[in-house]
């Protein structure tokens, strides 16, 4: 008895050791692979309610229930849609387009003068708004209408749109289907014709209709109604936008405004992931710069060249550049990540596996999830730079003949910088790929403010100079606005309200609201002092904005269904966020 555990010991002993081993290699494959990775994500559970995307209720304003016959007669009724599509046809065809790098309006009225007609237009069209509302015109053609309300306490929303569109190109004027300036509407496909059909005559001409209604019901706000029009929104609103905007912070303050809905996504149809209809809140927008990077070398005859010529070093810079993407980067401050959320949480066609749910719903904080969400944004062209600062190198020229070396080389890159990111580390960023290829080739870098940031060292010639500049205004990423704030909720329960009571009243599952970003940018650019609230969102139902509306380009339209499911937005939404329980506590 005495010897048994002796005589057991070598084997416990031989088990102990067994043990050990397996649990290194345990340890080892856990480690060196990502099993201990994957572990945590098939170990997730999805919540069936969650903060990160409440799903909120309905909300109608009270006058509905009491009568519901206005609102369904701007969706429904023919006479109100004939007059309608009058209404906004007349809008287009008058042409508004503008260019790029216009000059201010004392500087060159004749520029602007169309703008005075559509004003014509738009007061013979909309005359209770003109005799109704206070109209102010900020740098002569820049439009805002004010509605006070009778409750000083509730701070004013905000209704915008813009004017202009960007120009018809003369030789493309064979390929439209209808003139871009008739404002024709097509009676087969439902769809109205023309140059700002889309962007985004249809949104003024819908805020407009809505005032007009509203008025001529004898409605009495008690939250005050702004609605402001720039018209040099498609050449960056330097014009009218920027003044507009420093005209209501003079008078209203900063934080003064309620919400601002400006042009935006709408509701769409997700077929990538959940296969249903989702509305989409633009909560943010890209930031943007171009850097122009000027070479400037000594000129000579190009019968005894330098072995690299001013073009052939710029052209050494591109490949540096184009070489050097930038990292995708996607945190929880960029509203793609919660867009991903919404529809990972609310998937009621259960479309989506249960592993990406799990990987998305992980993203926010769990680096490996993160990585492989990155990956699935990132293989899609069309999502990639949603999470990514984009460069696109998009203007080059030197060189003038053919027996003379050229002496100035100039390239142009155009940024639009991600959420995270802003920009001063682009600028940082791009400089230090000059003063790589500066080395390489003896040459200075004058950096962007002007003073000089690199040179040859003693003994090296000087062989050429890099001149760095910003060469139009740049613009920060914006701040995101809220998608979880009363605000955000009356947005999103006014959505549910008219699509899910009104519009699609078949449906057997609620439209969620997601937010996302925009990868151009708005006149919003301005008006961030004025509210964090700010959604780029004209909710109404395209299958595929670009391709449903050929913005900006051949047979720009519109489906007219579209127009007066917006008008039917605008109408409830005014009145649904008139008294204080809209309000953020
Ligand atoms: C509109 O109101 C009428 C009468 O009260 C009611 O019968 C109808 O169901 C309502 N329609 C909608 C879409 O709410
Ligand atoms: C709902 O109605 C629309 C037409 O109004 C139809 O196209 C669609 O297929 C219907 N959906 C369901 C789920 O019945
Ligand atoms: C916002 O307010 C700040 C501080 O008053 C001011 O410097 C800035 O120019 C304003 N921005 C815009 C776009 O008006
Ligand atoms: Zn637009």
């Amino acid at each position: 008895m005495i010897g048994l555990p002796l005589d057991n010991q070598p084997k416990n002993k031989k088990y102990t050791i067994y043990g050990v081993i397996t649990l290194i290699v345990l340890l080892v494959i856990l480690f060196s692979t990502n099993l201990f990775n994957y572990l945590k994500i098939w170990t997730t559970s999805i919540p069936k309610q969650s903060s990160i995307c409440p799903l909120y209720d309905r909300i109608a304003p009270e006058s509905y229930y009491k009568d519901n016959s206005t609102v369904l007669d701007i969706l429904y009724d023919s006479k109100y849609r004939k007059q309608s599509i009058g209404k906004l046809s007349g809008a287009i065809q008058i042409d508004t387009q503008i260019f790029d790098n216009q000059p201010d309006v004392e500087d060159s009225p004749e520029t602007w003068e169309k703008f005075a007609k559509f004003h014509k237009y738009l007061e013979k069209t909309f005359p209770s708004v003109y005799e109704n509302l206070e109209v102010t015109k900020v740098n002569t053609y820049g439009l805002v209408f004010f509605w006070k309300g009778s409750n000083k306490k509730l701070k004013p929303v905000m209704l915008t749109a813009h004017q202009d569109t960007v120009p018809v190109q003369k030789e493309t004027l064979e390929d439209w289907t209808y003139p871009p300036f008739e404002g024709h509407y097509d009676d087969d496909s439902k769809f109205i014709y023309g140059r700002g059909a889309a962007d985004c005559k249809n949104v003024l001409i819908a805020i407009l209709e809505t005032l007009e209604l509203l008025i001529k019901q004898g409605y009495k706000p008690k939250r005050s109604i702004l609605a402001a029009f720039g018209f040099d929104e498609e050449a960056s609103g330097v014009v009218s936008a920027s003044k507009i905007s420093k005209y209501l912070q003079d008078r209203f303050g900063h934080n003064s405004i309620y919400s601002i809905v400006d042009e935006g996504p709408g509701l769409t149809i997700d077929n990538d992931l959940t296969g249903t209809i989702i509305a989409t809140p633009g909560t943010g927008e890209k930031g943007y710069v171009d850097i122009l990077t000027e070479l400037k070398t000594p000129g000579g005859h190009s019968s005894i060249p330098p072995d690299h010529t001013s073009i052939g070093i710029i052209g050494e810079l591109s490949y540096v550049i184009e070489k050097d993407q930038y990292e995708p980067i996607l945190t929880k401050s960029n509203p793609i990540l919660n867009y991903y959320q919404c529809l990972a949480l609310h998937d009621p066609k259960d479309k989506i596996s249960s592993y990406l749910k799990k990987v998305i719903l992980r993203s926010g904080f769990d680096k490996f999830a993160n990585s492989k969400l990155i990956k699935i944004i990132s293989s899609n062209r069309l999502s990639k730079y949603l999470i990514q600062t984009s460069q696109a190198i998009d203007i080059i020229n030197g060189g003038e003949k053919a027996n003379a070396l050229p002496e100035s080389t100039k390239l142009l890159t155009n940024h639009r910088i991600a959420i995270e990111s802003n920009v001063e580390s682009v600028k940082d960023h791009f400089i230090s790929r000059v003063i790589e290829i500066a080395k390489r080739h003896q040459l200075k870098v004058i950096g962007y403010d002007k003073k000089e940031i690199y040179k040859p060292g003693k003994g090296e010639k000087v062989l050429g100079e890099f001149h760095v500049s910003v060469s139009s205004n740049p613009l920060q990423s914006a701040p995101v606005s809220p998608a979880n704030d009363k605000v955000w909720e009356y947005l999103s329960g006014v959505t549910r309200h008219v699509f899910e009571e009104l519009v699609y009243t078949n449906l057997t599952y609620p439209i969620i609201s997601s937010p996302a970003i925009m990868t151009g940018n708005t006149d919003t650019r301005y008006y961030w002092n004025l509210t964090k609230n700010i959604y780029r969102y004209s909710p109404f139902f395209l299958t595929s904005f670009i391709g449903d509306t050929g913005i900006h380009s051949v047979d720009e339209r519109l489906p007219v269904d579209g127009h007066l499911q917006l008008h039917a937005w605008f109408y409830q939404y005014l009145q649904a966020i008139d008294n204080e329980k809209a309000d953020n506590k």
